[in-house]
């Protein structure tokens, strides 16, 4: 998928923009050499390998494989799209994105983002005049501030009041946005009646969806959440993320259950909770969470229904465990929430809760050990089977070995945690099946390093001094597979001579071989400038020896059947020359 950026904005961007600029802001960088290294932000790992090359502009892990550019860093990072990525390199870069063509809506959903703010401020213009809701929002102990902080707002007891308010050319939009909806009879009627509205915020604070709280008591269902839309994916967002970022100064992050709890802690000085949405905690949930805080507080309500998200929460935690973030359980008393308790008993009081939370490692092991009697030869037997998937779950690494060594106290028993269970490991492993009618990309697959695919790599990484090779006029005449991308990339850095790897690979994006160059732009190929400008050459020479070779083969064919006129004789004649010079010393 092209974009309407024209390229030579995209190359000029990414020699303007450091990507070092764009990581250290988000990953704690530490200079290794030429490079930079860090905790990859992508997959749990205790030693570092995720590395940012200033010179190919370009980051790699080698621990999961994750590699790009700063465009691609943003988009993975931030969950960008690729037009949100270059429109924030940009306005880092202090320069405006310009557009092909001028006209036409950009499809990065910029008019659903306002449709659904027109909706928030219509929300909140109702509550103005809503006496019901102003009373509940008094009755819950929200101040005015909060009301504003949180852009909360209200729908009133009606069937068409978003209908009414916005054009019927906005309908299909309010559609797609989730904000009416039709039933099987074709009528059209609003999503959210008689209740109170929680704009639900993206991590950049734009609105992308709303929470609505029933008003009467003995409306069903009591929240009625946006459904899935193309700018809200429950599974992923967190409510009150965007401002727990932009106002906690603590590197800690509250993760509570429900809006009220969000709001009301905020309210009391706990700027730095968010809620899942009404879904379990997912362990993409867990993997923005690490990301952008050292320390996630789970505050779970006591009950039954507390314990279970609980334990939900860790069980998508700990793929993602990692040594340098704290991942730790608050049970409030039975019967209170997060809300309740603040209410109830007081910020100290919730403060000291906090104080009492327990590790993940605590959470689990007594959680593994529910119903059992360890001193029970069956009942350790079962402790260790049941714990077995959890351990592996576990990133290998010295929590993962210190816990199983307690399991291994616990129960007197030294325990194979490798063992094998039939079945479960397969799953992981999946082929990698190169589209067998691409030649271009089977040669870029394939484990052997073909000249050319050598030839790729050493260009890509060293864009100007590739230009010193002596390449053939066309590579393409060598007849090796991939041939013709180490052509276009050549003449892409001929018309750009100051294009950097990361540009380079920007212009391949969306096309089938773009993440093979990407990996062979990744590759360690261990040489010095020098050592690489030297590779070139002999690649250079070695491909020109092969489109001379297929020449006089061709020629001397040519000869053999229909015989070669003057022209065709010079050639053959200059080509045999040449191929005398080079064997000379
Ligand atoms: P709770 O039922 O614990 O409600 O739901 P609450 O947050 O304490 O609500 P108040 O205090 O009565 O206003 C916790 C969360 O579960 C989701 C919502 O996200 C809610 O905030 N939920 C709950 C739903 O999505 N739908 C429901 O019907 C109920
Ligand atoms: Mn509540």
């Amino acid at each position: 998928m092209a974009s309407r950026i024209p390229n030579e904005f995209i190359n000029e961007l990414l020699e303007r923009v450091d990507i070092v600029d764009v990581i250290s802001p988000r990953v704690n960088l530490k200079k290794a050499g030429r490079d930079y290294q860090a905790l990859c932000p992508f997959h749990a790992e205790n030693t570092p390998s995720f590395t940012v090359s200033p010179t190919k502009q370009f980051y790699h892990c080698f621990g999961c494989g994750k590699h790009g550019t700063a465009i691609g860093f943003l988009m993975e990072y931030e969950g960008l799209d690729f037009l949100d990525a270059v429109e924030s390199l940009a306005q880092l870069a202090g320069v405006d994105v310009p557009r092909q063509g001028g006209r036409g809506p950009r499809d990065n959903h910029a008019n659903l983002y306002a449709i659904t703010d027109k909706a928030r401020r219509l929300f909140q213009n109702n509550l103005a005049s809503n006496a019901e809701a102003q009373a509940y929002l008094q009755q819950r102990g929200l101040n005015a501030q909060t009301i504003q902080t949180f852009q909360i707002g209200s729908a009133p007891d009606a069937w068409d009041y978003v209908l009414r308010s916005f054009s019927p050319a906005e309908h299909p939009l309010l559609m797609r946005a989730g904000l009416i909806t039709q039933n099987d009879s074709g009528k059209v009627y609003d999503k959210f009646r008689r209740r109170i509205l929680f704009p639900i915020h993206d991590r950049r604070g734009r609105v992308i969806a709303f929470g609505g709280r029933a008003l009467g008591d003995d409306q069903m269902p009591k929240y009625l959440n946006s459904p899935e839309t193309p700018l809200f994916h429950k599974g992923r967002e967190l409510y009150g993320l965007h401002l727990a970022r932009k106002h906690s100064d603590s590197k800690t992050v509250l993760v509570v259950e429900g809006y009220m709890d969000v709001v009301v802690l905020h309210q009391h000085g706990f700027a730095n909770a968010v809620a899942t949405l009404g879904t379990a905690t997912t362990p993409e949930h867990v993997t923005v969470l690490t990301r952008y805080f050292d320390n996630v507080v789970f505050c779970f309500d006591g009950d039954k229904a507390g314990r279970a998200a609980a334990w939900k929460a860790l069980e998508s935690a700990l793929p993602h465990y990692r040594d340098d973030k704290s991942l730790k359980f608050v049970f409030l008393p039975q019967g209170e929430d997060p809300d309740s308790f603040v209410r109830g008993h007081g910020e100290a009081a919730f403060r000291q809760l906090l104080d009492t939370a327990s590790n993940l490692s605590d959470v689990l092991l007594k959680g593994l050990q529910k119903d059992l009697d360890l001193d029970k030869l069956d009942d350790r037997a079962r402790f260790i089977e049941r714990a077995r998937p959890y351990i592996r779950q576990l990133p290998k690494g010295q929590f993962r070995t210190l816990v199983s060594q307690h399991i291994e106290q616990l129960t007197h028993t030294e325990i194979d945690w490798e063992a094998s269970t039939p079945g479960r490991q397969s799953a992981f492993r999946r082929e990698e099946t190169p589209s067998a009618d691409d030649r271009a990309e089977a040669a870029l697959v394939s484990g052997d390093w073909s000249p050319v695919k050598k030839a790729i790599a050493l260009v890509l990484q060293n864009p100007p001094a590739a230009l010193e090779a002596p390449w053939p006029a066309s590579v393409s005449g060598c007849g090796h597979k991939g041939a013709a991308i180490l052509q276009e990339l050549l003449e892409t850095i001929r018309a750009n001579p100051q294009i950097n790897t990361a540009a380079l690979l920007e212009n391949w994006r969306g096309r089938s071989e773009y993440p093979h160059l990407n990996r062979l732009a990744a590759t360690d190929l261990m040489l010095t400038a020098e050592q690489a400008s030297k590779e070139l050459r002999d690649m250079a020479v070695y491909l020109q020896q092969a489109v001379n070779r297929n020449k006089i083969e061709g020629l001397r064919r040519k000869q053999a059947q229909t015989g070669l006129n003057a022209e065709e004789q010079q050639e053959l004649l200059q080509l045999l020359a040449s191929r005398v010079q080079r064997t000379q010393p």
